[in-house]
């Protein structure tokens, strides 16, 4: 019989045993439940609402069921429907009756409100912890190539060259407010929500805050029906592993760019990197594309959940089961892929040669050309128009900037002198740039420092 089944004359149908379980995803929050029943058991004695006999044989039980699950010996049973009732009945099994009394004061509303908050502030923490070793990782490789240039874009048109380490520290940048993202949400994490019974409260003299401070809980929640209906937090984490995917996936989207034969700007490891089945030549950034792809289906768990709230009424719905699978599988999706997203960057080459050819193919210094004319007084918006006549002549005359003499230059305007093109080469135009935030190297070796401090305290 189920532990519900008092008000029931027949047993449930096969079927809906399938559909309304969730024992075979809500299973992997064994250990919080057990923890959490253990809590739970320790403030009813504390109460005197159960003996204290009663409370350490009911702890003993559950702490064989935590030996049972992690040796393999459990069977987890579609028909105990969720992980909470399957720990409950072998509970029962194990101490017998007395183990009806653990579920006195308690709802399994606030119980998995409970298991899930504890479940994912563990994850939350192991989360950090990888992103973390990335942004290390980035300062590693933005360090090794420091003095690399490369063209920077706008539009996906060479526009000015930069410095490689620059544009490696701008996802440095990113993934740092991810990490901030994540410490701020653990905040709305932290606050136990046991005690909210099925919805309104309990007429027992429970004491929420001995289970809080049990737990590790910094606050307890304030309103019982919304604690039995609140899943913001798992949108929130949701949302913040869609962030990370999304940053990913846009150095994949460049890195899968950089990679192939017509920018040839960087090579793939060969460990991380795959063959095609068909084509000998091919050696294909797979990581970068499944982490794009998987960006995918990582915004479709935030949608999912999203919209399973929209339209719930107050207070718990059966609908928040729905809110398990898809925070956990995005969980799994983005640990795996910080980890090998990492690998993939600190063992791939940096060719210098071809990110410098991109630079001396185009009119990528044409801005500091405009800005030498303005130095001199000129007004920039006039500055510019006479760069841009003086760019059409190069193309028709299919000269680069830097090949033009100086009375070519003077053609266009009588500013122009014998510095002009010492002040326009390619290491002035980006160590030039040394305005705070700029791709200058001295610039970029404050953002270093700056991020080497940062992550030194955050070990
Ligand atoms: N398995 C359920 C869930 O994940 C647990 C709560 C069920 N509560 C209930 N009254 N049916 O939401």
């Amino acid at each position: 019989m189920k532990l519900w089944g008092g008000r029931f004359n027949k047993g449930t149908a096969k079927i809906l045993e399938e559909f309304n379980g969730s024992i075979n995803f809500d299973k992997r929050m064994y250990e919080e439940d057990i923890k959490g029943s253990i809590a739970h058991s320790k403030m009813l004695s504390r109460q005197n609402i159960i003996g204290e006999e009663e409370q350490k044989k009911i702890e003993d039980g559950l702490l064989q069921i935590l030996k049972e699950i992690e040796a393999g010996e459990f069977t987890f049973d579609i028909k105990d429907e969720d992980i909470h009732m399957a720990v409950e009945k072998r509970l029962i099994e194990i101490v017998g009756e007395v183990g009806g009394k653990l579920h006195t004061a308690r709802s399994r509303n606030d119980q998995v409100a409970l298991d899930i908050r504890m479940y994912l502030k563990k994850e939350t923490i192991t989360i950090k912890g990888i992103l973390i070793e990335l942004l290390d990782s980035l300062i590693e490789v933005a360090e090794k190539n420091k003095e690399v240039i490369m063209p920077g874009y706008t539009h996906l048109q060479r526009a000015q060259p930069i410095l490689f380490s620059h544009h490696i520290l701008a996802y440095y940048e990113m993934f740092k407010r991810d990490l901030d993202r994540l410490e701020d949400s653990y905040k709305r994490l932290d606050v136990m929500p046991l005690g909210a019974g099925a919805l309104a409260g309990t007429t027992y003299d429970i004491d929420r805050h001995f289970v809080a401070k049990e737990l590790q809980f910094s606050e307890v929640t304030k309103n019982s029906l919304d604690t039995v209906s609140d899943r913001d937090f798992i949108i929130e984490l949701n949302f913040i592993i869609s962030m990370i995917s999304m940053h990913m996936s846009r150095l994949s989207e460049e890195i899968i760019l950089w990679s192939t034969s017509e920018f040839s700007f960087v090579n793939l490891d060969d460990s991380y990197s795959t063959g095609s089945s068909i084509m000998p030549q091919k050696k294909n950034p797979d990581i970068a594309e499944l982490i794009r792809g998987k960006t995918g289906r990582i915004y479709g768990n935030l949608m999912g959940i999203l919209t399973v709230m929209k339209g719930l009424p107050l207070a718990y719905n059966k609908d928040t089961q729905e809110d398990k699978e898809g925070v956990f599988d995005s969980i799994d999706t983005i640990k795996i892929s910080l980890v090998i997203f990492k690998e993939m960057l600190i063992t791939m080459k940096i060719n210098e040669k071809n990110m410098m050819k991109g630079i001396e193919d185009g009119f990528i210094n044409a801005t500091d050309v405009a800005d030498y004319l303005a130095k001199k007084k000129l007004p920039f918006r006039e500055a510019h128009r006479i760069v841009g006549e003086l760019v059409v002549y190069c193309e028709i005359n299919n000269k680069k900037i830097s090949q033009l003499k100086l009375e070519e230059f003077k053609q266009f305007n009588d500013l122009f002198e014998g510095d002009i093109n010492e002040k326009i080469s390619i290491k002035e135009c980006v160590n030039g740039r040394k305005s705070y935030g700029g791709t200058g190297l001295e610039s970029v070796e404050t953002q270093i420092e700056d991020a080497n401090i940062f992550l030194k305290n955050k070990k």
